[in-house]
């Protein structure tokens, strides 16, 4: 029997690259975007990770027409950038909102139906801004530092019903994430930290821009679904990002906190 594949954000970037390779594959693939979408190898449904309603409906939608969810992937989010300091009530809820908030939703949908199934995988899509406090990107940061601690938390609680969860840290790669950034407007105009700022973004926009395609992703996503004991996390960067998660882990934290700081521009 083919795998049921449910995937948030599936109509750009790694979503969008990951539901095309698996239904070329030969999974059904459910791919969510808050806008009416028509595939022929998609099933495209419509879905606002952050409205629990929205994600009720349509876990149910999938579950009435295919009887089954086997894999999650929880892709769908967005990129804030701007200082700590300056972000509005607003950028934070949404940041937070959309990457943790819409991870939960989602997960909380389909845990009942995989536990009453009997198994199933969960993907949580972080980032290396989920193991590092990226400056300038420091909501974003948190909301894949919260999907990390979930997940963790979450890969504990579930084994026991047959229920693999495992985390995506990707580093950069060219996707509309870049284009689609918000951008604080108090931060960028006439603040203490303007000029930083503009250096900062510049540099990460050079770094997305020239980053990994997305179709990397998607190749090793499908191999975590067919990996008998996938792990709980899975580093996909180039060698520089992977080096700079590894010095993370052993060097003292003002040490890299130095790194972070001159490595970006601040
Ligand atoms: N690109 C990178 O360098 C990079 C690195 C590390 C991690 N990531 C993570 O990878 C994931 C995918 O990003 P991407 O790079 O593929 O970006 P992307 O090309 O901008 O795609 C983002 C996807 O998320 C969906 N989305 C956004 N807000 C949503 C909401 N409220 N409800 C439902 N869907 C929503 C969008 O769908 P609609 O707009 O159609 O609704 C779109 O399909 C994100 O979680 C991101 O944080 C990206």
């Amino acid at each position: 029997m083919n795998k049921v594949v449910l995937i948030t954000g599936a109509s750009s970037g790694f979503g969008k690259a990951t539901a095309e390779r698996l239904s070329k594959h030969g999974y059904t693939v459910y791919g969510t975007s808050r806008k009416e979408m028509n595939d022929s190898n998609i099933h495209f449904i419509v879905m606002d990770v952050r409205e629990r309603e929205s994600v009720k409906k349509g876990v149910e939608k999938v579950v009435s027409e295919s009887g089954r969810i086997d894999v999650l992937i929880n892709n769908a989010g967005m990129g804030i950038g701007g200082s700590l300091e300056l972000a509005t009530e607003e950028e934070i809820d949404m940041q937070m909102g959309t990457n943790f908030g819409g991870c939960v939703n989602v997960c909380q949908a389909v845990l009942t139906i995989m536990r009453q199934q009997g198994g199933g995988q969960i993907i949580n899509l972080s980032s290396i801004g989920g193991v590092m406090g990226l400056p300038y990107q420091g909501f974003y940061s948190a909301s894949k530092f919260a999907i990390e601690g979930f997940s963790e938390a979450l890969a504990a609680e579930v084994k026991g019903f047959g229920i693999k969860v495992s985390m995506v840290e990707p580093g950069d790669f060219a996707t509309n994430f870049t284009a689609r950034r918000l951008n604080s407007e108090l931060t960028a105009k006439n603040s203490a930290y303007s000029a930083s700022f503009a250096r900062s973004l510049s540099l990460i926009e050079k770094e997305e821009n020239g980053g990994l395609r997305p179709e990397k992703l998607a190749e090793k996503i499908e191999k975590i679904i067919e990996c008998r004991k996938p792990k709980l996390r899975y580093v996909v960067a180039n060698l520089e990002q992977k080096l700079s998660v590894l010095l993370k882990r052993i060097l003292p934290g003002n040490m890299f906190v130095g790194i972070l700081r001159n490595y970006y521009k601040v």
